[in-house]
């Protein structure tokens, strides 16, 4: 007997008509320095005044406990280019940041991926609970810009955009 009036299928089949960016969310572990990331579509711009973000982290991911402890975290809007960094932070116990990647230290000593189309660095202010999810909310502290070319992802696949026409 199904225990939840919708199966996770059909809910599945249905958010994948709903394209979004994509992003990687950045942190390191208080406690040891190591870096840690993942790949994260469940990004949300939340308030302006003051400026908030979150992100749903999955209670099982390797990375969690990290986020449990960590001071801040950065969000980097994925550009066009960028899949094989996306696909390389959605791969449980690949080695993440292997060459040079994240190797340049930001706010809170959080890892920082070069190229993104904009890097959002962050203090964690609240962790909520959300289902088989932990809800992380910052407060935004810097922005960083890049090249307006989003990646996105859409029908379980990533879509490359071009940047948008002038005039
Ligand atoms: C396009 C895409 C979007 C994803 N979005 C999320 C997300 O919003 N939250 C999440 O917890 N995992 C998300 N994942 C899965 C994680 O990136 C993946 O499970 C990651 O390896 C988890 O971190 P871990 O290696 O520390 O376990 C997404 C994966 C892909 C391919």
């Amino acid at each position: 007997m199904q225990p939840y009036p919708v199966d996770p299928g059909e809910l599945r089949e249905a958010m994948g008509r709903w394209p979004s960016g994509v992003t990687v969310v950045t942190t390191a572990d208080p406690a040891t320095g190591r870096p840690w990331g993942f790949t994260a579509t469940s990004f949300t711009s939340l308030s302006m005044r003051p400026p908030l973000v979150l992100v749903c982290l999955d209670l099982g991911a390797e990375c969690r406990p990290a986020f449990q402890r960590a001071a801040g975290f950065a969000v980097h809007i994925l550009r066009s280019g960028q899949r094989g960094t996306a696909e390389r932070f959605a791969t449980r116990g690949a080695d993440k940041f292997a060459d040079g990647v994240g190797v340049r230290r930001g706010l809170y000593d959080v890892p920082l991926l070069d190229g993104a189309a904009a890097t959002l660095e962050c203090r964690l202010t609240e962790r909520l609970p959300g289902g088989d999810h932990l809800i992380l909310i910052g407060a935004v502290q810097r922005v960083t810009p890049g090249p307006d070319e989003p990646l996105l992802y859409h029908r379980r696949a990533f879509v490359e955009l071009p940047a948008p026409a002038l005039g």
